[in-house]
């Protein structure tokens, strides 16, 4: 099996050969690591050395260079606050939908009409192994609606009371990646990191609290990466695949 981890804030913990993929959207870095019988794909998301800001990412370019190393399924890390109190830092976060609030609308169907069906936004396959993993490594996982905004500055207390309402975390990473992977037919599911309460819901997080979070998870989201390599299906029973050519009108 060959899976593509495209791997976030905090969170560079795959060491294999480096190649540069040269996409039609731009050129990529991307790890290949050898787990067991399977291939991992891991691609910074913000470029290597971590240069590019969220509203920055060629998120076109990763899912293209995945696609092009033949991955089928990919799992997407990102960091999140919460805007939840039940919701801590430190806990794992797996989404079960999305709202997108970007604002730049980057597709890989820039002509004709083709319309993905997101109505089941991660692949059900990915997501049921991930929330798996995450639960048998952390046992409390949160599960909810990930709002993403274009970042790069955090929201405001106005901005928090009005995303509380409809979901639960907020980050600025998960969109448009989750609907390019589905316009790639990939499958795609995400796992969160949440690293704060999000802006209004306590004093502001000092960067170095932030930073011994990711230390404290690095291991527990990397172990919880290597038992989802471990326990998919080799094949996909997922209808991922055919995504574009049922959304071709
Ligand atoms: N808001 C948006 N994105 C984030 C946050 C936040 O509070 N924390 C980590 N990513």
């Amino acid at each position: 099996m060959r899976i593509g981890i495209i791997g976030g804030t905090g969170i560079y913990g795959y060491e294999g050969n480096t190649v540069s993929v040269d996409t039609a959207y731009g050129e990529v870095e991307v790890v290949h690591a050898v787990q067991g019988d399977h291939a991992v794909f891991f691609v910074p998301r913000h470029g290597a050395g971590h240069v590019l800001p969220p509203h920055r990412v060629n998120h076109r370019a990763n899912l293209q260079a995945l696609a092009d190393c033949h991955v089928d399924r990919v799992i997407g890390i990102t960091t999140v606050g919460s805007l939840r109190e039940d919701i801590t830092p430190g806990m794992l976060f797996v989404p079960g939908d999305f709202i997108d609030f970007t604002v730049s609308r980057p597709t890989f169907f820039d002509r004709g009409a083709v319309h993905v069906d997101m109505s089941q936004p991660f692949c059900p396959e990915v997501r049921e192994a991930v929330l798996a993993a995450a639960r048998s490594r952390q046992g409390e996982v949160a599960e909810g609606v990930y709002a993403c905004t274009s970042g790069p500055r955090l929201e405001t207390p106005a901005e928090v009371a009005l995303l509380q309402q409809f979901a639960h975390v907020v980050g600025m990473t998960l969109a448009p990646e989750a609907t390019l992977a589905r316009e790639r037919g990939l499958c795609y599911a995400s796992l969160s990191l949440v690293s704060n309460l999000a802006a209004g819901l306590q004093k502001a997080l000092p960067a170095q609290e932030i930073a011994a979070i990711y230390d404290r998870m690095r291991p527990v989201v990397m172990a919880v990466l290597r038992e989802v390599v471990c326990s998919l299906p080799e094949e996909r029973s997922c209808g991922c695949r055919g995504a574009a050519e049922r959304g071709q009108l």
